[in-house]
């Protein structure tokens, strides 16, 4: 098949239902595709997503991480933000922010996420219908990381229905109004409180940002706020998305699910096989700073990239029978946190949260049927995932 015939849009209704199928025909047979609908290249095989990955001279991060219409840049949009930057600023930033992320301050939290885990569980309804999302994997990931940040936990339906307008808004249909707006509405909720960290600190990462310097200097408002509303909704719609597809995973493979509960000690490599087998954050983009022949396709330089992590993981060349689920298959090249220096900063988070609540669920309920008819698909091109999904 030609590079003509294959449409492929990651904004499509059937490719947001399941990208599989194409994401196959994509490495089969276009490995370097230009999306006319993402105005991007598509790279989907392992070995090219892995490359552009561990090449940020050549593939930058610097003109933003989304697929965005010619001449749009999205680092206008948006104030600065970590994950939209090069060395050598990111690596001062990235020095930074890891500070907040030792694994000493990491492992620190795990009490508080077995305490957080038990209520939410405490709360699901005996029998019926419970909705996943908003009864569990949505509040986890977003109590943790307001707790982390030290913005009240009440809030979070707040900033929860920000950070998913943000990440549901297309930007290559130029439809930056909704998520534009939340970006705005939460530069503002969080700028109160960097005014009142500044005046009063507390043991709290948005503290420490606030006192943070970078060579004698201290981050400007402007790269404040971008890292807070960074640090949200990466912290937590990317979480919430692994427990809602690991919920419908683990429905779909009763076997696994059993294997699982009997054997709560398999459940962290289950977690980097789920990573891979449906991953959270399908693709993210780069901007290529010089011209490139890949696949036999002239790429130039300023053209923008959409590197498919989520087909990546599908490839049977790094994965045999990479359609296969299997929980005994020990993935670790996945790249559902991505590699190189943009690698996942809250990879041990997403970890340690993800094994607790798959462990405390599996030893509450054995089995489980998820209701696929009525779940909701979140809208987004990057994140993949449910904003509602019932279990019973
Ligand atoms: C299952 C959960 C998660 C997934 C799948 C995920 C995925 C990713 C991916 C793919 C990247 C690479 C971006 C790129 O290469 O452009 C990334 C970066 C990042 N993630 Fe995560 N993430 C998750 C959870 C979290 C959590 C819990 C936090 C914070 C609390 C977080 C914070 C970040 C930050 C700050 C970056 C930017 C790092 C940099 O640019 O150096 N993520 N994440």
């Amino acid at each position: 098949m030609s590079n003509q015939q294959l449409t492929y849009s990651p904004f499509d209704p059937k490719v947001i239902a399941d990208p599989y199928p194409v994401y196959r025909e994509l490495r089969d047979n276009a490995p370097a595709y230009w999306s006319p609908d993402a105005s991007s290249w598509v790279l989907s095989r392992y070995d090219g997503v892995s490359a552009a990955l561990t090449d940020p001279a050549t593939y930058s991060s610097a003109s933003g991480i989304f697929p965005t219409p010619p001449g749009v840049d999205m680092t206008e949009l948006f104030l600065p933000m970590l994950i939209m930057s090069d060395t050598p600023r990111h690596t001062q930033l990235r020095h930074l922010v890891s500070k907040a992320f030792t694994p000493r301050r990491i492992a620190g939290l795990e009490a508080g996420i077995h305490t957080l885990v038990d209520d939410l569980l405490d709360q699901a309804p005996e029998s019926g219908p419970w909705d996943f999302v908003s009864g569990f994997a949505g509040p986890l990931p977003a109590i943790v990381i307001a707790d982390m940040l030290g913005v009240p936990r009440e809030d979070r339906d707040q900033f929860r229905t920000w950070s998913t307008t943000l990440i549901q808004s297309n930007p290559t249909r130029g439809e930056f109004g909704p998520g534009l707006d939340a970006a705005a509405a939460l530069y503002e909720y969080f700028a109160a409180f960097l005014t009142e960290r500044r005046a009063q600190p507390r043991d709290d990462l948005m503290t420490a940002l606030v006192h943070a310097e970078v060579d004698g200097e201290h981050l400007s408002e402007d790269e404040l706020l971008g890292f807070c509303l960074l640090l949200l909704v990466a912290g937590h719609e990317t979480t919430t998305n692994l427990l809602s597809n690991s919920a419908v995973i683990l429905a779909q493979h009763p076997d696994s699910r059993r294997q699982l509960a009997d054997n709560p000690h398999l459940v962290p490599t289950a977690v980097e096989e789920l990573l891979r087998y449906d991953s959270p954050v399908q693709g993210l983009a780069r901007t290529l700073t010089r011209h490139l022949d890949l696949h036999g396709q002239r790429m130039k330089a300023d053209d923008t990239v959409l590197l498919l992590f989520g087909s990546a993981n599908r490839d049977d060349h790094a994965f045999p029978n990479a359609d296969h689920f299997d929980i005994n298959r020990h993935p670790e090249r996945q790249v559902a946190f991505g590699r190189g220096i943009h690698f996942c900063l809250g990879a041990s988070l997403a970890r340690l949260e993800a094994r607790i609540a798959l462990q405390a669920l599996l030893a509450r309920r054995r089995d489980w049927d998820v209701d696929l008819d009525s779940a909701l698909r979140l809208r987004s091109g990057p994140i993949r995932g449910y904003s509602s999904l019932a279990l019973q």
